[in-house]
């Protein structure tokens, strides 16, 4: 399995890039590459067997519908044109990109959002690409690495997120690693994600136009947008389904999901106390005692900050806490109490640990941090998970909270 650091400017990169593409055009395994939300695992568009490939290396689903990324709008007339006709052009006949798009296009391409768009008869697209449906999902993406990858490879690359199915998607080239290693041949490695989260994707074809999906895209800028402004959505999140229901352990929509048990307080919560308090990580230390009588290894714990740069010991972003949870023991007779009064408490062994980790003060540092703090959390076998939940406006906060609600197996709100 080859890594490749690209970075898409200097000669050797473009080299790798070119083989990288020639890989696509020939070869039926995907490639992993960078996009500015999160890594993609990408496979020719137009062809089966590569599509085919994608399903394989991710263990995923055959009937959820790949995003199919352009490098340039006339890539994206040819997919809407039929097959017979198809040579990107109009002919003199009308542009086939809907209108209804043209604002957003203009406005956020190249970036994180997706359209959905009527899939010619005859078309182009491998039919595994759109998974049987009549429309496909699109978007070009800003990443300059994945647009030079696309333009080289000279055909549009169907890629969903380089994640294994019902993990945090991947923002690094090493965390596509971790999930595909023995599964793919090759990485190319552009460097941690600048936004974090997924795309927004928007269905422009109905009325009211609505949103499918929250990213990288805010609802309040769709909104801002001619033709847009009766945007609906078109998502549920847990909390909206049903008030604060603890879900059952192992329910089956999983998703964005680590292996630790994730806990998630919602910012309605948390308000006024700002964020995870003294008295929820004594609820969290009481959870650890618990697991310890049970007969169970020390729990580690894990809490993902979204309040401050600096977490309540005074730490960094990024950075890990790691302190042990100790806790006296019940003094058992009156000689063991006298004791403890003279000389204070008597520690116990370690009830376990916990990892302490902030990953920002606003919603966009929190989109960028989530999905690799959840990674991290995992890697260092933490067995639950606590994460302050942000407020859930207009803007990418609402991307992170759908991706929360969808990883907790608890939401306390
Ligand atoms: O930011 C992103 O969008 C990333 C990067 C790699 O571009 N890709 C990504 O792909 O998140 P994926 O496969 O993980 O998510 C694609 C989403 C799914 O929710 C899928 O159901 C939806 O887009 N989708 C794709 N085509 C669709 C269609 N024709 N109709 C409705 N939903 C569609
Ligand atoms: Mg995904």
């Amino acid at each position: 399995l080859g890594t490749w650091e690209v970075s898409a400017t200097d000669s050797s990169s473009v080299r790798v890039l070119r083989e990288a593409a020639e890989y696509l055009r020939t070869k039926d395994i995907p490639v992993g590459f960078p996009t500015e939300t999160v890594y993609g695992l990408g496979a020719d568009a137009t062809r089966s067997a590569a599509v085919k490939g994608i399903y394989t290396a991710k263990g995923r689903p055959s009937d959820n519908p790949l995003i199919v990324h352009v490098s340039d709008l006339d890539m994206l007339r040819v997919l809407l044109t039929p097959h017979h006709s198809a040579n990107g052009t109009t002919n003199g006949h009308s542009d086939p990109i809907p209108e209804i798009y043209k604002p957003l296009i203009s406005r956020f391409w190249p970036g994180p959002l997706t359209i959905l768009l009527p899939n010619p008869e005859h078309s182009l697209l491998a039919p595994e690409v759109t998974a049987g449906l009549q429309t496909f999902g699109a978007r070009m993406p800003s990443s300059p690495l994945a647009l030079t990858l696309i333009k080289l490879a000279g055909a549009p690359l169907a890629a969903p997120s380089a994640n294994a199915s019902t993990r945090p998607s991947a923002t690094t080239a090493s965390d596509v690693l971790e999930d595909m290693k023995g599964r793919i041949d090759l990485v190319l490695d552009g460097g941690p994600c600048q936004v974090g989260v997924e795309s927004t994707v928007v269905d422009g074809l109905c009325s009211p136009p609505v949103v499918l999906r929250p990213g990288g895209v805010s609802m309040a800028e769709i909104r801002s947008c001619p033709g847009w402004d009766k945007v609906e959505k078109a998502y549920k999140d847990q909390s909206e389904l049903g008030k604060a229901a603890p879900r059952a352990p192992g329910m089956k929509y999983k998703h964005y999901s680590p292996k630790a048990r994730v806990v998630l307080y919602e910012a309605t919560y948390a308000a006024g106390k700002n964020g995870i308090s003294e008295d929820d990580v004594d609820y969290i230390t009481q959870t650890s005692q618990q697991a310890k009588e049970a007969g169970s290894a020390p729990t580690t714990i894990g809490i993902i900050r979204t309040r401050s740069w600096k977490t309540a010991a005074g730490l960094r972003t990024g950075q890990l806490e790691s302190r042990e949870v100790v806790e006296a023991p019940e003094p058992d007779t009156e000689v063991e109490a006298q004791e403890a009064q003279l000389l204070g408490p008597k520690l116990d062994e370690p009830l376990g640990k916990l990892l302490d980790l902030s990953i920002g003060v606003d919603a966009r540092s929190a989109a960028k941090g989530l999905f690799s703090a959840l990674r991290e959390l995992d890697r260092r076998k933490a067995d639950v998970i606590f994460v302050e939940g942000i407020p859930d406006n207009d803007d990418i906060a609402a991307a992170v909270m759908n991706r929360l609600r969808k990883a907790a197996s608890e939401i306390r709100s």
